[in-house]
């Protein structure tokens, strides 16, 4: 049994890092990479830049990015060619001016940013006091800040005065820190929180994911677990916390900087949304040749794959319910038993593995902490791993012995959207895979359930056609307090994460049941004027699930609930008890979720836009979450 790891930490951080070391313009470099940063949320932002006549200046403010570049153009602050910025979202400490990053060594002349949460901060402070520091901050960083500080002066330079600081702390970080004495120079250093190299021409950059950097290269680098980064404008060392120099892949990050621009959609939300159809299409993309799945992506499973007996998917959140989805196709195409498992439940329940079991992760961030710890102890019981991840070079897609990429482009909105289709569409995929592994679906088989995937991502185009509708009817029930959805089958974790989209983005009282269900208790919830979604089965479901739920239909309709039901074109049986019907097209039945789910998208998008909410940045959430 492996040991259950510790939480590095019990609340929520997330925090954007960007360092840069080249030419003298860091101030434009790291304002812009934390613009493209903002989406992971934040309470205040800083910079730190060592000018050209070697001095070490400073700025931070608490708020929005806004409020530092306000700053900076009514008070300018002299730019130079190594620089660090931050924005913190606050734990320890208010979002203060004073608790914003950087912070400072005792001398002044090295600043620290930080992302994460140093677990014994309380404990390295009360050293520092007894060696007479004085702190101007309630943050765990400054602890940070003022130990670096005094190892530097302990000689050695300041990648070895980082590795000695680093394995004196707890918990998870990323740290960046820069030092007037070695002005062409910024180090980081990674545990259990993202940190990215981006490789220019006589510049590199440092960044907590690639948005940081794409407007500048494309050329990227990611950092292993426990290890420290050195830059300087013509050379990127890596080592391990102890100086041993450690082989560091490059990647090319496969989109550009436009495409974490809006361009002109009103919201990421909406452009995401919108782009559905292309993340399905590029996530099969190169992926199926006559007729067959092709994923070399696999080869780190060697022949485990053939010799698996069980597959345990574990995800949070949006990924979880594609997770669920996966096990319905996984289990009909290949033949195989299949659980789904919230990540941060899985290490609890004392799992059963072995190394016949394959642990399928699902992220998109590939960062999430809660799945990055079921995945090390997936690896330490001895089961193989495979992810399914949108982010090159992410913790939990290095750490697992094969990856296959949904190439849905960067997600910038907090609420998942198109990373779910394309994670549903890699699913599939992997399952027709697997099927012919082990021969449990015919050639033919396998070439039509491949057609029915290929045309997916025009369908999806004909369902964004229905988004006027969509958006009336948000109009309408802007001031719904409470909405259920209800679906059975592959079409329950749609319900679920229709609920989902809409507590996140409008704040509504949403909750998803299996139909089915709804006579063991929810059906008491239902009043006069109650809006229930309903996720209707094709009419063709050889298993006449569609009979199923249009009786629950009419048992909810009889008790007042104001029926909107996602269906399939032309299904005459639902129209005379539904008050709305919104059509989506044809698909196979464990296909229509890709569908089906789009409406309910639009839908929690729209109410909340008719609620004046902000749809990117919803309250208390985080694109990423970094810590357990
Ligand atoms: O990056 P991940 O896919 O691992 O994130 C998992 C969840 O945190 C995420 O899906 C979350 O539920 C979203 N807010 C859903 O919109």
């Amino acid at each position: 049994m492996p040991q259950l790891r510790e939480p590095p930490c019990k609340i929520e951080s997330m925090c954007g890092i960007v360092g840069y070391v080249g030419r003298p313009k860091s101030l434009e470099v790291l304002l812009g990479g934390l613009r493209r940063l903002e989406y992971r949320g934040y309470d205040s932002a800083g910079v730190a830049i060592i000018t050209e006549e070697g001095d070490l200046v400073t700025r931070k403010r608490a708020g929005k990015l806004s409020v530092l570049v306000d700053d900076l153009a009514a008070e300018a602050l002299t730019d130079g060619s190594t620089g660090i910025g931050h924005t913190r979202w606050a734990t320890h400490g208010g979002p203060t001016d004073v608790n914003a990053h950087p912070h400072l060594s005792r001398d002044g002349k090295l600043a620290l940013i930080h992302n994460g949460i140093i677990e014994n901060f309380a404990e390295l402070k009360a050293e520092l006091l007894a060696d007479g520091y004085t702190f101007e901050s309630e943050t765990d960083t400054e602890v940070a800040a003022k130990l670096l500080g005094r190892e530097y002066e302990a000689g050695g330079g300041l990648a070895a005065a980082l590795g000695r600081v680093v394995v004196r702390l707890e918990g998870a970080f990323t740290l960046l820190a820069l030092h007037r004495d070695e002005p062409l120079v910024v180090v980081g250093a990674r545990r259990n929180s993202p940190l990215v190299i981006g490789l220019g021409d006589g510049e590199n950059f440092l960044g907590s994911d690639v948005a940081a950097f794409v407007e500048h290269t494309r050329r990227a680098v990611a950092i292993g677990q426990d290890q420290i980064v050195t830059i300087t404008p013509d050379s990127v060392t890596v080592t391990d916390f102890f100086g041993t120099d450690v082989e560091a892949q490059e990647f090319q990050v496969s989109w550009d900087a436009s495409a974490a621009e809006k361009g002109g959609w009103s919201s990421f939300m909406a452009k995401e949304i919108s782009e559905q159809p292309e993340a399905v299409a590029n996530t099969l993309r190169t992926r199926i040749h006559d007729d067959r799945v092709v994923l070399p992506d696999l080869a780190g499973l060697g022949e485990k794959l053939a010799d698996i007996d069980r597959i345990v998917i574990i995800a949070c959140g949006t990924a979880s319910y594609a997770g669920m989805l996966g096990k319905y196709a996984l289990e009909k195409w290949a033949r195989i038993p299949v659980e789904v498992q919230l990540s941060h439940e899985f290490r609890y329940s004392e799992p059963v593995l072995t190394p016949r079991t394959l642990v399928v992760s699902i992220s998109q961030s590939g960062e999430t902490m809660d799945t990055l710890m079921a995945v090390k102890y997936a690896i330490d019981a001895g089961a193989a791993t495979l992810s399914i991840c949108n982010t090159q070079g992410a913790t939990i897609a290095r750490e697992s012995d094969a990856v296959i990429y949904t190439h849905a482009g960067p997600e910038v909105a907090v609420a998942s959207t198109k990373a779910f289709v394309a994670q549903i569409a890699a699913l599939y995929l992997f399952g027709l895979h697997l099927a012919e592994v082990r021969g449990t679906l015919s050639g033919d088989e396998i070439a039509g359930a491949l057609d029915e995937l290929s045309s997916i991502p025009g369908k999806l185009e004909q369902v964004l056609l229905t988004s006027t509708r969509i958006q009336e009817l948000a109009k309408w029930m802007s001031d719904s307090r409470a909405v259920l959805f209800l679906g059975r089958h592959v079409g329950y974790p749609v319900a679920l994460e229709g609920a989902l989209k809409l507590k996140e983005l409008a704040y509504i009282h949403a909750e998803g049941f299996a139909a089915g269900e709804l006579k063991h208790g929810p059906i008491a919830l239902i009043e006069p004027g109650q809006p229930v979604f309903v996720v209707v089965p094709s009419p063709r479901d050889p298993n006449s699930l569609h009979a199923k739920v249009v009786s629950n239909i009419q048992e909810i309709r009889a008790r007042g609930a104001r029926i909107l039901a996602v269906a399939e074109q032309g299904d005459a049986a639902v129209l005379p008890f539904a008050d709305e019907v919104i059509p989506i097209p044809l698909a196979g039945a464990l296909f229509e979720p890709l569908l089906a789910v789009v409406p309910l998208q639009i839908f929690a998008m729209e109410l909340a836009t008719a609620k004046g909410l902000d749809v990117d940045q919803p309250r208390n959430l985080a694109k990423s979450v970094t810590v357990e």
